[in-house]
């Protein structure tokens, strides 16, 4: 199998998609048996959404709450910890993944630019997030302490603007290494943005690219310098020199 060269400078920026956690047994969200699969996305991941039944989204991030807690991170997450142990500062995980394994897995430089499962936030005032694993099945539905009003799963929703500190920080990462950074997608299917422009972003200030991905979509592999078609779990550990 291709290895990826990392020199003694080099810098690795990573993207993550649900794909990474598939092997831990959590389901990706696009094609058959996915998250999506049963919902109108609008209806449970959009602030329009939210207004609309807040039961209903609570539900779903509830079930996902319950399913991210009953799971391990796979040899996927520990290999990118493993690597991000022998890099310290020349690494960087940008994940699409709300489900916290990376962390869980070690990893520490890691920017969930999609947001935390296990955060909760207030819908309506300016209170920070806060650590929420509780699931809210039934009413009464949660309210802000602060407020009154309701709280909602601190996930970047449809429609909804990324933290553009989080953007910024992978754009220099790129910026500030040009030459001498790799970037690796995994996982993700690149049909959302900006994750999905990040591969364009690293080509233009020299990265070298790679995606790997059980069953890559065309398009998107088609602007990667190199594609590793397999599981996360079994291509990544055997991946990095
Ligand atoms: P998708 O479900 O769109 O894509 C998952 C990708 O993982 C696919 O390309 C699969 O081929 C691949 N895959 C599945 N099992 C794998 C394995 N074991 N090893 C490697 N690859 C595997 O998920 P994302 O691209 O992450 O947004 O979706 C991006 C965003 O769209 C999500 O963050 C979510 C969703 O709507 C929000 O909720 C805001």
């Amino acid at each position: 199998m291709d290895r990826i060269e990392i020199g003694p400078k080099t810098f690795v920026v990573v993207a993550t998609g649900a794909g990474i956690s598939a092997e831990s047994g959590l389901a990706t969200f696009r094609g058959a048996g996915g998250l999506w699969e049963g919902h109108r996305v609008e209806e449970v991941a959009s602030p329009e959404g939210f207004a609309a039944d807040a039961q209903l989204v609570w539900r779903f991030y509830s079930e996902r709450r319950k399913s991210a807690l009953a799971v391990e991170p796979n040899a996927g997450h520990l290999a990118l910890a493993k690597l991000e142990e022998k890099l310290g500062d020349r690494f960087l995980l940008a994940t699409q993944n709300v489900d916290g394994l990376h962390r869980r897995a070690g990893s520490k430089r890691v920017i969930a630019i999609h947001g935390e499962l296990f955060e909760s936030r207030c819908a309506q005032c300016f209170e920070p997030p806060f650590e929420d694993k509780q699931t809210y099945l039934e009413p009464p539905m949660p309210k802000c302490q602060v407020c009154g009003m309701a709280l909602r799963p601190n996930i970047v929703w449809f429609g909804e603007a990324l933290d553009h500190r989080h953007l910024r920080q992978v754009r220099e990462a790129f910026e500030d290494h040009r030459g001498d950074c790799v970037f690796i997608a995994i996982g993700t299917s690149g049909q959302v943005y900006p994750a999905a422009g990040f591969v364009d972003q690293a080509r233009s200030f020299g990265a070298k690219t790679w995606l790997v991905d059980l069953d890559p979509a065309h398009e998107f592999a088609a602007r990667f310098h190199h594609v590793v078609r397999g599981k996360s779990g079994e291509v990544l550990p055997q991946l990095f020199g």
